[in-house]
């Protein structure tokens, strides 16, 4: 079957990966590294699609080759998606060089540079796990290192400290690396379902043809965690729920479901589409703030190791939001997502018009974690004598077969590998970022400006009762359609 994004050509270079090319990660003993990136490192590694690649890990702790090797090792049995093998992480391990330096410090450069030249490393991907706050610096000190800027740089959200800042950083790095090759990685886009929504939407004439305000009653895009900020306070606290989960993963997926069809079915035009939807959502300034959001913080958060005794940053949020175009007049769009909540759960719920206000409404459900799958409901007659009309659905569960989970790579290990085929496409743009961005932070200041609180909710529990306040429209949206 062909597929239904054109990739573009002149921004990818094919299935190739340069031979002899050096991926650096800044922040090798983060928990970005431990969880997603060495794991997905093994991926690649154990299932031979990335066999020469060199891999330099950075870090301040005094570790040599063997001694980090240990200290990974709990991490990718844990992580991996592949099984896991003694002798396959040896050698995956060989591959890996450990390099301690303080890379905060721009004299610290001089000396990588020649450890790169000594082991002839010319073709670079430098990966920045580290807090936005040292972009800057690492950046700088890269000047000092030979051919640098003819590779490539990858950077995680927030890319920066503030919307200021991110674009200043972001145009610093565009003029040393060159635009194409600075990969602002949002791993929502690397999921399996998040790249089956448009399949979902655009093959099936059931759910293209009536993607509109004229039959869609509302659309939810969730994402419960029960996880709280662990060991991440001093990001988090600087951070919460709005510019951790918003304003990148979550409105990625929210432009992706509302977008205006393609004609094309290039990555490039998609990213056009999805900008018209953030430009398009309805003004912060026309909006009553508190029909729109409500802000969270869980119990015992100000606890959390490293963040603030009396912290007011939100570990929930819940937003109803409008898309001010022909398609989706007036349709609310729900987003909710928070830490320490009762369960982990990830998906998009399109609930459609009742044909009769007592006949229940049709429902598709992009399931996106833990279990990835589709669900739909509709109506039948219910069985027998009786001519009652009753719901009844069809839960497709595609995780649930074991050669689908083993055969589907994780989101980190398909975006690795797009950068080092310099395939930019799953990545998301600068237009993008700003706008989403720009958007989130001005209904944080509306929010805030107007006093309003930042509700506490149980641990383990569905989140602030404020949120269903949200919802007097649409009562049963925020309980589980299914
Ligand atoms: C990260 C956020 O980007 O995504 C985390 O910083 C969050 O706070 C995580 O827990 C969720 O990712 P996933 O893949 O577990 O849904």
């Amino acid at each position: 079957m062909k597929e239904l994004i054109r990739w573009d050509l002149s921004t990818m270079h094919g299935d190739m990966i340069m031979n002899d090319l050096t991926l650096t990660i800044f922040g090798g003993t983060g928990d970005l590294t431990y969880r997603k990136l060495l794991p997905a490192l093994y991926n690649l590694y154990v299932s031979k699609q990335v066999v020469n690649i060199r891999i330099v890990i950075v870090g301040r702790r005094a570790y040599d080759h063997e001694s980090y090797c240990e200290v990974i090792k709990p991490w990718i049995k844990q992580f991996v998606r592949l099984p896991y093998r003694d002798q396959a992480f040896q050698m995956f391990c060989d591959q890996l060089s450990y390099y301690q330096m303080d890379f905060t410090d721009e004299q610290a450069y001089l000396p990588l540079q020649a450890f790169y030249q000594k082991h002839q490393m010319n073709h670079h991907i430098f990966y920045l796990a580290v807090a936005p706050r040292f972009f800057d610096i690492i950046a700088k000190g890269l000047h000092h290192v030979t051919n640098a800027n003819m590779g490539s740089v990858v950077i995680e959200k927030p890319f920066g400290e503030d919307l200021i800042s991110a674009k200043a950083l972001n145009k610093e790095l565009e003029a040393f690396f060159t635009k194409d090759r600075v990969y602002h990685i949002d791993h929502y886009l690397g999921k399996e379902m998040v790249r089956n929504i448009q399949a979902i939407r655009f093959t099936n004439p059931i759910f293209s043809n009536i993607w509109s305000h004229e039959y869609i009653e509302h659309v939810q895009i969730n994402a419960m965690e029960e996880v709280g900020v662990e060991n991440r306070g001093s990001y988090y606290d600087h951070s919460g729920a709005l510019k951790d989960m918003v304003q990148n993963h979550l409105f990625q997926i929210l432009s992706i479901i509302a977008m205006e069809p393609m004609n094309l079915y290039t990555r490039d035009e998609m990213h056009a589409r999805q900008l018209q939807v953030l430009k398009h959502l309805r003004p912060v300034s026309n909006l009553n703030i508190e029909d729109t959001m409500v802000l969270g913080q869980y119990f015992d958060y100000q606890k959390e190791p490293s963040v603030a005794s009396d912290s007011q940053t939100e570990t929930y949020a819940a937003l109803r939001l409008f898309i001010d175009n022909q398609r989706w007049q007036d349709t609310p769009f729900y987003i909710r997502t928070g830490k320490k909540l009762d369960r982990r759960e990830m998906e998009v719920i399109i609930t459609f018009k009742r044909v009769m206000p007592d006949v229940d409404p049709n429902i598709l459900i992009i399931k996106i974690q833990p279990n990835e799958g589709v669900y739909v409901r509709f109506n039948i007659k219910k069985p027998g004598n009786s001519e009652d009309i009753v719901p009844a659905s069809m839960d497709f569960c595609q995780s649930c077969l074991d050669i689908n989970r083993i055969n589907t790579p994780e989101a980190y290990e398909r975006l690795l590998l797009a950068v080092m085929q310099q395939d930019s496409s799953w990545f998301s743009k600068w237009d993008q970022i700003e706008a989403s961005w720009q958007y989130v932070e001005e209904l944080k200041q509306r929010y805030h400006k107007e006093n309003l609180p930042i509700y506490d909710y149980l641990s383990y529990s569905s989140g602030p009762q404020a949120a269903d306040v949200l919802l007097s429209k649409h009562q049963h949206a925020w309980q589980k359609s299914s």
